[in-house]
């Protein structure tokens, strides 16, 4: 034991990042241009926008967007951003519409983004509403998952990685949202991705869940923007046993015959949310409150986690911590994530 232990390099033991990097607001405006408005996220569900006219809107690092479809069945995506003033357009969150009227003056856009009305408006010889689309950005759908990017600087595809034959053998597309929840805390999003991408602090932070896998047997390899972690489950618990991270923000772990994946998007250099969906094969009224367990079940372990990221957020603020030593054994997605943060944000 004390041997083994020894003959670990000193010089290949990791070490956690420097506090900063969590509590500094030019660090956080480094991380939106250089990693968010620049990276794929997963919105959820391309169900929601599966109709013409129904829309997805969302925050991105505090970037307003929208996947609308079109009435030519064309799937398109905005800034969720007025042309006049700057407003936005419609509430995040999901629903369906027949024109986009922005809420400030009134003005009038397609689904296609282009601009047909500004009521009031005035005439001006040089106002042409062909001048004044909606800015566009990149959408696509993969496997059943809506995906958007503001500034993409690789494809999806080259973005998703290993992730792609990770999930070959799942068939995800085949499960329907039944459920979405949003979670709101202080800390840093990196503090809640370091948690996310190890298994180290089952045993203290979630005694149940403990019990409920083969901990000795718990792994977790770091792939190409894919952190993945698995320990094969006892007797009645609702995970499979498999629990995925995606580069930069996203995360989907597996049930039996379900799903749920997460984005965790920073409000802030200091506060964090997760936006969460559930999904499922079955969607039968008889087996609905055994799904309903499983949704509880895991919000209890997601909610067990912010408690410690929040203190911890707090310590590195404090400058009261200088940076420790990252487990060989179970926190290699830490040092993968924090890695792949430094190659981002320093060039
Ligand atoms: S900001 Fe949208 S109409 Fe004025
Ligand atoms: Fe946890």
């Amino acid at each position: 034991m004390t041997a083994s232990r020894k003959s670990v390099n000193r010089e290949t033991i990791m070490r956690n990042l420097e506090p900063s990097y969590y509590t500094d607001p030019d660090m956080f405006r480094r991380e939106c241009e250089r990693v968010f408005w620049r990276a794929w996220q997963m919105l959820g569900p391309a169900d929601a926008v599966a109709q013409p006219g129904s829309y997805t809107a969302a925050r991105i690092a505090g970037a307003s967007v929208l996947a609308i479809r079109g009435r030519d069945e064309t799937l398109r995506a905005f800034r969720n951003v007025c042309r006049h003033r700057g407003a936005q357009l419609v509430k995040h969150g999901s629903g369906s519409c027949s024109l986009l009227r922005c809420p400030y003056h009134n003005w009038v856009y397609d689904l296609d983004g282009s601009l047909k009305q500004t009521p009031w408006f005035g005439d001006g010889e040089d106002f042409d509403l062909a001048d004044w689309p909606l800015e566009p950005v990149s959408v696509e759908v993969w496997r059943g998952l809506l995906f958007v990017a503001i500034d993409p600087e690789q494809s999806l595809t080259a973005q998703l990685a290993d992730t792609i034959p990770e999930l070959s053998g799942e068939p995800i597309e085949t499960y329907r949202v039944q459920r979405e929840e949003r979670l709101v805390f202080d800390a840093n999003w990196k503090v809640y991705t370091d948690n996310f991408v190890e298994g180290y602090h089952i045993p203290g932070i979630h005694p149940e869940f403990f019990q409920a896998i083969e901990f000795d047997a718990f792994e977790t390899t770091a792939h190409d923007n894919l952190v993945r972690m698995s320990a094969p489950p006892r007797e009645g618990l609702f995970y499979k046993g498999k629990w995925l991270w995606m580069w930069p923000n996203w995360t989907l772990s597996l049930f039996d015959g379900g799903m749920n994946t997460s984005r965790i998007d920073p409000l802030g250099h200091d506060r964090t949310e997760l936006i969460y969906h559930f999904y499922f094969a079955d969607d039968a009224p008889d087996t609905a409150t055994a799904r309903a367990q499983t949704i509880e079940r895991n919000l209890d372990v997601v909610r067990q986690d912010f408690e410690i990221c929040i203190e911890t957020h707090a310590n590195y603020a404090s400058h009261g911590y200088r940076p420790g030593p990252l487990s060989p054994r179970h926190e290699q997605g830490v040092a993968w994530f924090q890695n792949r943060i430094l190659a981002a944000i320093d060039h």
